[in-house]
């Protein structure tokens, strides 16, 4: 075994004290999914949306990485093959954490992207509606969040790199969620390895070669120790 991608969702971040999207209790504090994360949201109301966003922002103050994290961060340290950790969480936890083979296909919150040029650009405080881009100049910041309805980040780096995977794991995703729910089946085309830690089964976890059931804080260290053996 050479190659890893590992797609991890909101369960990597749960022990952190971030909620998740779907789970019981899940998230979105009181707002439903589609009244904040959709483009036509954001044109009809942007105060909501920019607000919504804002506080997501300032709470990442006063969380920290968790087991889960600091154990991926250990491997992309230690794995001398590829590795390529692909996150739809818009957290900086895996980062923080020390992970570097890593992206954000879903955007992050400490970042900002002009409507107007598409400059992407970090952002640490609150974003009003109406702020304007360091680079073009135009009023047009928004939060820097892939939205329902459109195409995630860095896509052909994932599918490059899911060609070349032996081995795929998902991580705290419930798979919901297109087109990442779709990598394992695309991943096992190309001929690696699935094996899923998580919580409870996902949606997709049939597709699945393995699935071990848990906590991430717990079963992403030990999945870790035995990689590295
Ligand atoms: N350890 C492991 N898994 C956990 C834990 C935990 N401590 N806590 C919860 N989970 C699991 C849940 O059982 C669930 O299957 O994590 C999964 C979280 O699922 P979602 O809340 O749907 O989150 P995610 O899959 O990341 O959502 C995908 O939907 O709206 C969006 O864009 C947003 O990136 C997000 C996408």
């Amino acid at each position: 075994m050479k190659n890893i991608v590992i797609l991890t969702g909101a369960g990597i971040s749960a022990e952190s004290g971030i909620a998740t999207f779907r789970g019981p209790g899940g998230l979105w504090e009181g707002h439903r999914v589609e009244d904040v994360c959709t483009p036509g949201a954001l044109a009809r109301d942007p105060a909501l949306v920019h607000r919504f966003y804002d506080l997501r922002r300032a709470a990442l103050e006063t969380v920290a990485p968790n087991a889960a994290h600091a154990a991926l961060a250990r491997l992309d340290r230690e794995w001398a093959g590829g590795l390529l950790i692909v996150t739809q969480n818009v957290d900086d936890l895996h980062e923080r954490a020390g992970a570097r083979r890593m992206l954000h296909m879903h955007g992050a919150l400490r970042s900002a992207l002009c409507a107007a040029c598409g400059e992407r650009r970090e952002w640490r405080d609150a974003l009003p509606p109406g702020s304007a881009c360091a680079g073009c100049g135009a009023r047009a910041l928004r939060p820097d969040i892939v939205f329902f309805g459109e195409i995630p980040y860095q896509m052909e780096r994932i599918e490059a790199a899911l060609a070349e995977a032996d081995l795929f794991v998902s991580i705290g995703t419930s798979g919901a969620v297109y087109p990442a729910a779709g990598f394992v089946r695309m991943a096992q085309a190309y001929g690696a390895a699935t094996l899923e830690l998580n919580l409870e089964r996902s949606e997709g976890s049939a597709w699945f070669d393995a699935t071990r059931l848990g906590a991430a804080g717990v079963l992403v260290p030990a999945w870790v120790d035995e990689v590295l053996g």
